[in-house]
């Protein structure tokens, strides 16, 4: 029950990681509001866990206003919605990797610019974005998520510089590879997108794909008042794989 009267907004709340966070912050007492480009998913999760879903694109900052101006305040915001589309970097294209970024890291800006003014007037917050090891140490196949996620380490912290004073805290979660449609999507690649899950699972000390319930735990906990001290962090829920 650590977080009993906090409303949290959870992005990309429908399937895989942000599913499971979802269902953890309101096992804890939570009020949740799940935003979801896919609205049918969000309304499912929300109706299992007795949480509101929203429809939402991150990419689109007018529409994470609306939703929080409609749906909020929060005093809990998890950037997890996210999205890659895997090809060697010379296959991308101009269109493909803006796209991408829209979502993984411009999301999160539109998302933390909708939420901060409420937070900052109450004196309270906590912010925590679901980033990725990719964003610290890379992934085949990835170039631009890798660089999306790792801009958004730098961009949280500079969001935990700029906010302490307020009561907010601001941290990422690097998950490794993780069991869900977003990590099974790169088998589309064929045999290679095999071999990259494989090499992923093998980069672990635990030689395991996690769990989304483990990542999961891992955002209730820089969610309560547990992680009071706890602000600019980039936290590996990864089996080991980005230890330096
Ligand atoms: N699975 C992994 O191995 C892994 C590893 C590191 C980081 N991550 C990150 O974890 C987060 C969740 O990923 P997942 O593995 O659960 O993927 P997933 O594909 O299972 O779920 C992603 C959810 O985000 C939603 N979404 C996608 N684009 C959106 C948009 N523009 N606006 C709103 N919602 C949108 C999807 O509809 C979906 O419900 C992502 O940020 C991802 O980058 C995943």
């Amino acid at each position: 029950m650590r977080l009993e009267g906090r409303r949290a907004l959870v992005t990309g709340g429908a399937s895989g990681i942000g599913a499971a966070i979802a269902r953890r912050l309101a096992a804890e007492a939570a009020e949740v509001v799940i935003a979801d480009l896919n609205a049918d998913g969000a309304r499912e999760v929300a109706a299992e866990i007795g949480a509101e879903a929203a429809a939402l694109d991150v990419a689109d900052a007018a529409a994470a206003a609306s939703v929080v101006a409609s749906q909020g305040p929060f005093e809990i915001l998890v950037n997890n919605a996210g999205t890659d589309d895997f090809a060697f970097f010379t296959e991308m294209t101009p269109e493909r990797w803006r796209r991408l970024l829209a979502i993984n890291l411009e999301g999160v800006f539109a998302c933390t610019h909708a939420v901060l003014p409420a937070m900052q007037e109450a004196g309270y917050g906590r912010i925590v974005s679901i980033a990725s090891e990719a964003g610290r140490v890379g992934s085949k196949g990835s170039a631009v998520y890798s660089a999306a996620k790792g801009g958004v380490i730098a961009f949280m912290k500079t969001i935990a510089r700029e906010n302490a004073r307020y009561g907010i805290t601001a941290n990422s979660v690097a998950p490794g590879p993780i069991d869900t449609p977003l990590l099974n999507a790169a088998k589309a690649l064929g045999e290679i997108g095999e071999r990259i899950i494989e090499t992923m699972r093998q980069t672990t000390q635990m030689r395991r794909l996690g769990t989304p319930e483990e990542v999961a735990a891992a955002v209730a906990f820089l969610a309560s008042d547990d992680a009071s001290y706890v602000t600019g962090e980039t936290l590996g829920v990864s089996g080991g794989l980005g230890m330096v």
